[in-house]
Formats: structure tokens, sequence, C-alpha cells
């Protein structure tokens, strides 16, 4: 069959020039304008990548109209119903679901690297007690490439490997670490006869004085919230590790740029405002006035939780996230909670809404994700940094596709140029 092709016409009478067109196994095509530049001298104008395929991915699929998201071809649904966090990240790590051996295999490495350097440690009281978890994640998850020398060849494969194992094992114990240090208590060492997220919790909840027992139904619920984030496909904090890695960083300093870029309200740091503007409505007879503040934009008000950039449709995420949050409330005799009640109200007047309605604003992931974080007691300032510790596995397995493919070249955007054209030095004492 020939290739398929775009033609590129202009009104000015330049020629015309064809482009490829691009199949994927699913999904839209791409046309492939790499040559755009050496063909007609122009770059195409995309701000915030609205049409631009950045990169050649196997990992993650999402189909936004009709709320799909696949991770290696398998729907969130039933590896959410189905695996624990460590088989859906190896899943993402290597393109396959583990056999009992692999999975067996696979849980002792991270069990065996989840420890940090003692050293390490030292960092956190170069931090106040106040300081936001996402800073503190950035500085201490950066400042592994400083401890780890070993496994920073970028181009051995098997240092990337390393790497991947080092990241995944560590992000908990170094998380629960930040979490620790701002409540003043002491750290704790992880326990090689928990499970991954009962580990975490563990390093979290437990203390010197009393043991923390994990409760299955919320161990579960950590599991899917984790297994929910694990991976995105190019969001801004994945294209973020991807451009660092781009350079020939280390991994552990791409990671600390992921983490920087997740923490802004308008990706993972969502869910935290989710619950403060829960907070800030209180009550459901506001939830009016609100909605018209939302509706006028005024004071740049928006409904914290709604709206996707791909998503124009119910995030697949969201209705899990929320069966899971019923389960939590129910298991915590929390049924009642006021802000859960809130969340479902204003929920249903959205969805009703016509400005919402027209636009396709549906509850994402980060609606109800943040109301099950606090029945599990967990600080609204760590709701960002437990998003983090999830997808620290997506963007570890897209770090290392983008190492791998031999298109790969330094991530370098072209601009369309609007300010002063050149123009004479003015002295000082000639200046207006
Ligand atoms: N509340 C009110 N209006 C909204 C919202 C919202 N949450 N989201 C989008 N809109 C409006 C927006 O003002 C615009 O209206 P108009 O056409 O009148 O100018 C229209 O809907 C299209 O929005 P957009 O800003 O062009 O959409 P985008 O694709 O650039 O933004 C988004 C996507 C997620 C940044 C945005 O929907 C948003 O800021 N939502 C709230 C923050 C949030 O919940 N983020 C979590 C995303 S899921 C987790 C993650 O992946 O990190």
């Amino acid at each position: 069959m020939s290739e398929k092709l775009a033609t590129l016409s202009f009104s000015d009478g330049t020629p015309s020039v064809d482009f490829p067109v691009l199949g994927g196994t699913v999904g839209p095509e791409v046309i492939d304008v790499r040559a755009l530049y050496a063909k007609t001298g122009k770059f195409t104008y995309d701000p915030g990548f609205m049409s631009t395929a950045s990169c050649r991915s196997n990992i993650t699929y999402i189909d936004g109209d009709q709320g799909i998201l696949q991770y290696r071809g398998y729907p969130i649904e039933q590896l959410a119903e189905h695996c624990d966090f460590l088989e859906v990240a190896y899943l993402i790590l290597n393109g396959e679901l583990p056999n009992q051996e692999q999975k067996a295999t696979f849980v002792d490495i991270i069990k065996h690297h989840t420890m940090v350097h003692e050293q390490l440690s030292r960092f956190y009281s170069g931090f106040r007690r106040d300081a936001h978890p996402m800073a503190v994640l950035c500085g201490v998850v950066g400042a592994l490439s400083a401890f780890y020398h070993d496994s920073i060849d970028i181009h051995d494969a098997r240092s990337r490997e390393i790497s991947a194992f080092r990241l995944i094992a560590k992000l908990p114990t170094i998380t629960a670490m930040t979490y620790k240090y701002s409540v003043g208590q002491p750290f704790r060492y992880p326990k090689n006869s928990l499970s991954y997220v009962e580990n975490f919790l563990y390093m979290m909840f437990g203390t010197p004085c009393e043991d923390y027992t994990p409760n299955p139904v919320l161990t579960r619920a950590m599991e899917r919230i984790l297994i929910l984030h694990a991976d995105h496909e190019q969001n801004a904090s994945t294209s973020t590790v991807r451009l660092a890695g781009s350079t020939g960083a280390n991994p552990f300093a791409c990671i600390s740029a992921g983490i920087a870029s997740l923490w802004g309200p308008a990706h993972g740091g969502a869910n935290e405002a989710v619950l403060k503007m829960l907070a800030e409505i209180d009550d459901a007879k506001n939830i009016p006035a609100f909605i018209k503040r939302v509706k006028e934009k005024d004071g740049h008000a928006m409904l914290m939780g709604f709206g996707h950039r791909v998503y124009k449709n119910y995030d697949p995420r969201a209705k899990i996230i929320q069966k899971t949050c019923h389960e939590v409330l129910e298991e915590l005799d929390l049924k009642d909670d006021k802000l859960f009640k809130l969340a479902i109200a204003l929920e249903k007047v959205a969805l009703e809404d016509d400005y919402f309605v027209k636009r396709k604003l549906y509850p994402n992931v980060d609606f109800y994700s943040g109301i099950v974080y606090k029945a599990l007691s967990i600080p609204v300032s760590m709701f960002t940094a437990i998003f983090a510790l999830a997808r620290t596995v997506g963007w570890i397995a897209q770090w290392n596709e983008l190492i791998s493919d031999p298109d790969q070249k330094i991530g370098r955007p072209r601009q369309l140029f609007m300010g002063a054209t050149r123009r004479e030095f003015v002295p000082m004492n000639k200046r207006k």
C-alpha cells in the first residue's frame, strides 16, 4: 500500500509540500512534520501541545472521548480490580504482566532497595518543618543522584534498570520520611515483612511507641490509588521528565524535575485544591453561589477536580476512585462524611449544568482522591507527594523508553518571536 500523505498548501503561491501520515496501533493518525522546516523554512505553532505528538510510545493509551485508559493494552478497570501496585509497576516497566516467579523476584528486588543511605536522612533537617512536602521531595529525590553514582550510566540498560528499582523502592520511604519530618516524629525504617503499600502506611503512621497494623480495606484503597496514578501518557510532568532526560541528565534529576512539574494545581496539585475548595464551599447551600462564581470566572474560580485536557468524558479513574471512596468511608464508619456528601452534591449540580456539559467537563481522578486520602488520615499537603510516589513508575518507564529510542533527540521546541527587532544600544545617560 502506498504511503498516505498530507499536503500542506499555502495561499500565497508557495508550492505545496507533502508529509507522511503515520498510524499507531490505535488512536488518531499523526502527520510527521519533522521535515517541515527543511522543506518550507517554517515552524508549527502549538502552545500547550494541543495537537502535537511529542514522541512514539508503547506504554499508556488514552481515548479521551470514550473515557478509556489502558496500560500496555490492559484496561485500567481490570488492573485496579485484579492487581496490586507492584504487579502494575512491572507491567508498565516491562510491557507484560509478570508470571508468579517474575512477580516474586520483582517484589523481592524492590523490597531490598527500600532503605535509603543513612546520610540522605540528614537532608531533611535542612528544611523547615513547615516546608511543603513537594519542596522536600524535589530536593531529596534530586539528591539521590549524589548517592547512586553506580547506576547513572544512562546508556547501559542494566544501569537504567537498577535506577528504576531504586526509585520505585525508595519513593515510599522518602515520602513517609517527608511526612514524619513535618510532624516532628522519628523516621521509621522499612519493614521487609510487609507489602509495598503496607510498608508505606507503616512508615507513615507507625511510631516507636505504637506499631501500625495495616487495615486490609485501607491498604487496598491505597493500592488502587497508586495503580490509578501510575502513568498517564504524555502529561505535563511526564513530558518534563522526557525533556530533562533528552539532555542526558541522570534519572534521579529527571524524576525530581517531574515532581516539580507535578506540583502545580492544574496537574497533581489539584487533589489538594479540591479539598480546599470543598472546605471553602462548606455547605451544600453554598454550591449555587460557588458554581455561579466559577461560570463567571470570578477571581479565576474553577471547579477543581473537573475537566481534563484529554478526557472529554468521565475520567475512568474517577469512577474507580468514587467506588473506593464509598468502601473506605463504609469501613471507617464515615458514610455521613460531610466532605463526601458535599462532593457528591457538587458533582451532581455540575454534571447537570449547561456550562460544564457544553465544555465536556467531567470529574477527573482528583475529585474524589482527596476524600479517600483524608479518610486514610493523610494530611492535605501530602496528597500530591503520594501522586508523585505512584507516578514515579510511569516517569521512569517513559524515561527508559525515551533513552532506548534510536530516534531520540534533545527536546528543543522553536518559537514565534514577537519581541523587539534589532536596535542599537543606548548608553545610560541617553535613556529616557
Ligand atoms: N472549572 C471551570 N471551568 C473550567 C474547568 C474547571 N475545572 N476546566 C476547564 N474549564 C473551562 C475553561 O475555563 C475553558 O472555558 P472557556 O471556553 O470559556 O474559555 C474551557 O473549560 C476549556 O478549558 P481549557 O482550560 O481550555 O482546558 P485545558 O485542556 O487547557 O485544561 C485542565 C485542562 C485540567 C488544566 C483544566 O480543566 C483545569 O484546570 N481543571 C481543574 C484542575 C484539575 O482538576 N486538574 C487535574 C487534572 S487530572 C490530574 C492530572 O492529570 O494531573
